[in-house]
């Protein structure tokens, strides 16, 4: 066990608690990490007596004499070296919740304070007081959990969970991150409690979401979300993708387990946050647009479109951002249809330009998407699609090479336009712009200045423009 405890403030704080006569654990999170080697920059230090004094002893000790921030109705002190972010809290008999707004009642001794945590793998401590400097204290098996891969909470699962709901997404996340498995019991008590989950902030609980949709299968956090029902609590759109229906011996996929596949396709490619979110927003309004007919079978027009006027008011109500990154995964959603799309027909340049300048710097990452959705289970018809694909890909490359559209600037201003003519702000100048694009896009001109020139006085000509001081 010392071996974990290789960082100098392991010494400092033994010293400063043996001159303040308090006993001092290292605990949580940092003890987990370390018997899994995962990385780990937080340490949560737990005294019996007060956490804010140790912390202040400490910081005198440390080089740069660091800052200590506390908080004292919550009996917790917080200090930042380096990369490093130390935590103090005196041993409570109270429920252990970071960001709790209820304030300590009891102090209690360090088995108390193991009781209040929430996984038998976080109520792990490590003595960090001279007689059993390095020695485990695991009242509940947490070292074995750990081995096992194992999820349990260290009291009844209703009281750990009534005491902090948000611990159930945690269950959930930690069986995501680790890969690990919530123990029968604790499953029950988070079924039967996850009703509970609406008293939890939504910040709090999107943060957990993210920490699922980051792991490295994300698919194991939803479908637990799912079956426990916590998705139900904040997310119901993404339940009502689950579910397939039957009519003349037609069914339809199963769009929950579909976007799950897709997910956990681009998680092994990206870690990027908000490409996985496209991945889980793609078909978010298949349930709003499904229908059937006799000729088409099942049908979901449009759902590209009304899901990206989704994604808006998803992100709010999930708060998630509503800048840049919400404005990315609507236009992945609004896409997500177009690169295959573009495989059924002939691949012209002209489609494929507006293809690009659609996607414009995203391109790359739109791609990806179209890739992942493919999940059939017919495996020639997926070899088909993938063929398609990479051959749009490869006409991508030649076309923007020779084109350069994916940043296209017109090649003539709205501002040079009113010049040229002598002209307000007004519909033609509008009219040429958009002209112009499409002349470039289509391919008419080539993407330069000589060309476009050109195209733009013929077409003020065309709508009767004339220059100044021009004689015809
Ligand atoms: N804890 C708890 N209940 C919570 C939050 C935290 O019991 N709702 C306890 C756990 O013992 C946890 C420790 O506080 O290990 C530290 O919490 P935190 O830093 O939020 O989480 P970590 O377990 O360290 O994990 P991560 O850093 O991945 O969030």
């Amino acid at each position: 066990m010392l071996t974990h405890l290789k960082h100098p403030i392991f010494e400092t704080v033994k010293k400063a608690a043996k001159q303040l006569d308090q006993d001092v654990y290292v605990v949580g999170g940092f003890v987990r990490d370390a018997l899994l080697q995962r990385p780990c920059k937080d340490i949560d230090f737990v005294t019996v007596g007060s956490g804010i004094e140790l912390a202040k002893a400490v910081a005198q000790q440390l080089k740069g004499k660091p800052e200590v921030n506390y908080f004292k109705n919550f009996g917790t002190a917080h200090i930042h070296q380096d990369t490093w972010d130390f935590e103090f809290v005196g041993a409570r008999k109270e429920s252990y919740q970071r960001n709790s707004r209820k304030p300590i009642v009891e102090e209690g001794t360090l088995q108390d304070d193991q009781n209040r945590r929430d996984f038998t793998i976080n109520a792990l401590a490590i003595s960090l007081n001279y007689d059993t400097y390095g020695e485990l204290v695991d009242p509940f098996g947490g070292v074995e959990d750990l081995h096992n891969g194992i999820l349990r909470t260290p009291l009844d699962p209703e009281v750990t969970f009534s005491d902090d709901p948000l611990r159930m997404m945690r269950a959930v996340r930690f069986a995501s991150q680790l890969g690990f498995h919530i123990e029968d019991k604790t499953y029950e008590g988070i079924k039967r409690t996850s009703k509970r989950l609406s008293i939890i902030s939504q910040e709090r609980i999107i943060d957990e979401v993210n920490k699922i949709v980051l792991s490295e299968k994300p698919s194991i956090g939803f479908k637990l979300l799912f079956n426990t029902r916590l998705l139900h609590q904040f997310f119901p759109e993404m339940v009502a993708l689950q579910g397939v229906e039957e009519r003349n011996g037609q069914r339809h996929k199963d769009n929950f387990y579909h976007t799950l596949q897709v997910l956990d396709n681009v998680a092994e490619y990206s870690n990027d946050l908000w490409l996985r979110w496209s991945a889980i927003m793609h078909d978010i309004a298949k349930p709003n647009t499904k229908d059937f007919n006799d000729k088409e079978g099942w049908t979901f027009h449009g759902h590209e479109f009304v899901g990206s006027k989704m994604t808006k008011r998803i992100f709010r109500r999930l708060k998630l951002p509503l800048n840049d990154r919400m404005k990315y995964v609507a236009k992945m959603v609004l896409l997500h249809l177009r690169p295959i799309a573009l495989t059924k027909e002939i691949v012209t340049d002209s489609a494929v330009r507006r293809l690009i300048f659609d996607a414009g710097e995203d391109i790359d990452d739109l791609m990806l998407l179209s890739k992942c959705d493919i999940t059939s289970k017919n495996e020639r018809k997926v070899e088909r699609f993938l063929k398609n694909l990479q051959l749009v890909e490869q006409k991508i490359k030649d076309v923007e090479e020779r084109d350069r559209i994916r940043n296209f600037q017109p090649p003539v201003s709205g501002d040079e336009i009113m010049k040229l003519f002598g002209l307000k702000p007004s519909r033609e100048v509008g009219m040429i712009k958009s002209a112009l694009k499409d002349a470039v896009l289509d391919g008419v001109i080539k993407n330069n200045r000589d060309e476009a020139i050109n195209f733009v006085l013929n077409k003020g000509k065309e709508l009767g423009l004339t220059l100044p001081h021009s004689d015809n």
